[in-house]
């Protein structure tokens, strides 16, 4: 594919196997085609990686922190369970909403939460709202540790953010989705694995192996979830789809 951006004339060219494409440049369409090579950069140069939340890194992309919080603040769970701990930043991210809303807590699981970022999470003001599990987040001993925090009734929201292979996503789907309450979401982060196969510091497996492939999997064969990115609380413009690392993520149970 190739694209070509004319700013005198105010057009975008995108050639591919389809022929020539022509859109105006200050257009919705050119918005979304830019936006999703922007990604792939990006991603390259880890824009992901150059973000904290009061103090601790957060490896997100930061739409999709803000997109999170809307659903946060709308679902007002209490309870948000998260795999994939790394340096802490989205674990106190939740818990900072937690804390501004005055309910919620935080389950954080790692396979590996090395010392140094368990004692910074910690020695964080927002520490009493989280607990920390370590553990392979679908081994049956770290799903059972889980299950002991989730109470009967209460709104439960899960992030899928550890081991991004099809076949772990698709293993933690089937551990975590019965935690999952009504209209909340299990959300199956990093699909952007399958658009990230071709850039330098990707891999060529990705464009099958990827979390989003597991979603898609996972919503056909369940009946009791759907694909389904939210609704923006917030929208003056025509623009609808999330610029995001998390296509083909936000699974909502229904019913
Ligand atoms: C992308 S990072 C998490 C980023 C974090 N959620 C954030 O927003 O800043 C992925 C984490 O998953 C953990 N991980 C990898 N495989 C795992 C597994 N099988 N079970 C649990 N955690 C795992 C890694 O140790 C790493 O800390």
């Amino acid at each position: 594919m190739k694209m070509e951006i004319d700013t005198q004339a105010a057009i975008l060219s995108i050639t591919d196997e389809g022929g020539v494409q022509q859109i105006p440049l200050y257009s919705r369409a050119a918005f979304e085609a830019l936006s999703r090579i922007w990604l792939k950069v990006g991603w390259n140069e880890k824009h992901p990686y150059t973000f904290s939340w009061l103090g601790r890194p957060i490896i997100q992309e930061p739409e999709d922190i803000l997109r999170m919080q809307e659903v946060i603040y709308r679902l007002q769970p209490d309870l948000i369970i998260e795999t994939g701990v790394a340096h802490g930043g989205s674990l106190i991210l939740y818990a900072s909403l937690c804390k501004a809303m005055g309910k919620g807590r935080v389950v954080g699981v790692d396979i590996e939460i090395r010392p140094h970022n368990r004692a910074a999470i910690e020695a964080h003001e927002l520490a009493s709202y989280i607990t920390l599990i370590e553990g392979g987040s679908t081994d049956a001993d770290t799903v059972g540790q889980v299950a002991q925090h989730v109470k009967a009734g209460e709104k439960v929201l899960v992030i899928l953010d550890s081991n991004h292979t099809k076949a772990h996503v698709a293993a933690e789907l089937d551990a975590y989705a019965s935690f999952v309450s009504a209209d909340s979401y299990i959300v199956a982060t990093d699909g952007s694995m399958e658009f990230l196969h071709d850039v330098p510091r990707g891999q060529p497996g990705w464009i099958d192996d990827n979390p989003a492939a597991a979603a898609r999997e996972f919503v056909a064969r369940r009946q009791d979830f759907v694909l389904e990115q939210p609704a923006w609380p917030f929208n003056e413009s025509g623009l609808r789809e999330n610029i995001t690392h998390w296509p083909s993520a936000w699974l909502r149970r229904v019913g």
